[in-house]
């Protein structure tokens, strides 16, 4: 069989490519445990109860000024529900699921992570304008997936 030098140039290019990004994923996982950007955090999803933290769910201090807020979601609620925070002070958010996985998006906000079981999911926002806003579960989850809401609270400073 016939291929052109320049064919046979090319292939061996994209070989020598295809190995080398292969070998620089696999040198990395190697040398610098590469892991996702966030769930670094577990937890044991059958035992949420036994969990200091999420036998408890709820907002509490923070650094900074800010809050932090725990949040277990299980078909079909979140808890707490609803939830209270500053408006302009940094909110911790700190989710996970006590069965399948869930969503959690403040809609109209860029809000939104997973709650996965067995893993915490955690993500720091502000919310500039008071109000109150709808939290919604994005991810399937069952027959009453589109019910499973909650209410967040973005409460003005007191001067
Ligand atoms: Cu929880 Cu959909």
């Amino acid at each position: 069989m016939n291929v052109e030098l320049y064919e046979r140039i090319w292939m061996w290019a994209a070989c020598v490519l295809i190995v080398a990004f292969l070998g620089t994923i696999m040198l990395m996982t190697a040398l610098h445990a590469v892991t996702p950007p966030s769930h670094f955090e577990t937890v044991d999803p059958s035992n949420l109860v036994g969990n200091p933290e999420f036998a408890n769910p709820g907002v509490r201090p923070g650094p900074d000024g800010g809050v932090v807020v725990t949040v277990v979601a299980e078909t079909f609620d979140f808890s707490p529900n609803p939830i209270e925070v500053p408006a302009n002070r940094p909110v911790t958010f700190r989710l996970t699921s006590a069965d399948v996985i869930h969503g959690f998006e403040v809609v109209g906000t860029n809000a939104n992570a997973m709650a996965i079981p067995g893993y915490v999911s955690q993500f720091t926002v502000t919310f500039p304008k008071p109000g109150e806003y709808l939290i919604a579960c994005n991810e399937y989850c069952g027959l009453l997936h589109h019910n499973m809401t909650a209410k967040l609270i973005v409460k003005k400073e007191a001067q």
